[in-house]
């Protein structure tokens, strides 16, 4: 009894190595991850922390998906909610006591208060003194599409833009952007 004790122990700590190096593994490729070794082992359930505001989930979602806040530096959410009126060529206004409601909750779950690799990636990819109005835009975001061909986003009339992230991304809602989760409309399931 106590050898298969001992075995079963051995071929767990033998999967837990393979998994921990996996991950690592995943990751060789990303410019602006070399220091997040063995980050990302809590949170594979969820990549980046879903949204838990409602009163952004509500106002912010009428046109598209609402985004999670780590997925912007704070001073991207504040120029945002102030520039709400020319909105992408929409005007998104909001009375002052909601948008000041919203902007709190981005502010405080931005990537800069967030310890998750997507989010420490995504800044890294920035200059300091740049304030994208599009998560679409960074570097961090363009380094991971990359190799998706325009026939699958912006010609594809499912898609249409890479802020549509639901369209592909089918887990988006709960925080959850890995490729495992993508199936492209008319593509389906994405092969790296
Ligand atoms: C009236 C419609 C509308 C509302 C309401 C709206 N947006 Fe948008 N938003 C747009 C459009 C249009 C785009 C550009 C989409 C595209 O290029 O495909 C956009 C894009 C964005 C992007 C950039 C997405 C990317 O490409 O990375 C962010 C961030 C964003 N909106 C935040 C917000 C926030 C925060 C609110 C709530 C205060 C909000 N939006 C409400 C219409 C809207
Ligand atoms: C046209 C489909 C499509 C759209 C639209 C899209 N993505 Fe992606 N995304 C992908 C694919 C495919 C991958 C995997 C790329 C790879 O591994 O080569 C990916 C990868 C990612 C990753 C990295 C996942 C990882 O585990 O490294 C993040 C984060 C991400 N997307 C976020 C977003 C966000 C946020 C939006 C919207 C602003 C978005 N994506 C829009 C297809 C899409």
């Amino acid at each position: 009894m106590k050898q298969k004790h001992f075995i079963g122990i051995l071929l767990l700590a033998g999967c837990i190595l393979l998994a921990l190096s996996t991950l690592g593994w995943s990751d060789e490729d990303e410019r602006w991850e070399h220091e997040e070794e063995g980050y990302g082992f809590w949170q594979q359930s969820s990549d980046i922390p879903p949204v838990t505001n409602n009163t952004y989930e509500t106002e912010c979602s009428a046109c598209h998906f609402a985004y999670p806040a780590g997925l912007l530096p704070e001073r991207s959410w504040v120029r945002i909610m102030q520039t709400l009126d020319q909105h992408f060529g929409d005007n998104a206004e909001l009375d002052a006591k909601t948008s000041n409601e919203i902007l709190d909750y981005l502010r405080g779950h931005a990537a800069d208060h967030l310890p998750n690799r997507f989010s420490r990636s995504l800044l890294r990819s920035l200059e300091a003194d740049e304030t994208p109005l599009r998560i679409s835009e960074t570097p961090f975001f363009r380094h991971k599409h990359r190799e998706i061909p325009s026939r699958m986003v912006a010609r594809n009339p499912e898609v249409r833009s890479f802020s549509n992230c639901v369209a592909c991304h089918s887990m988006a809602k709960k925080g959850v952007f890995n490729e495992h989760g993508v199936r492209i409309p008319g593509f389906g399931a994405w092969e790296d």
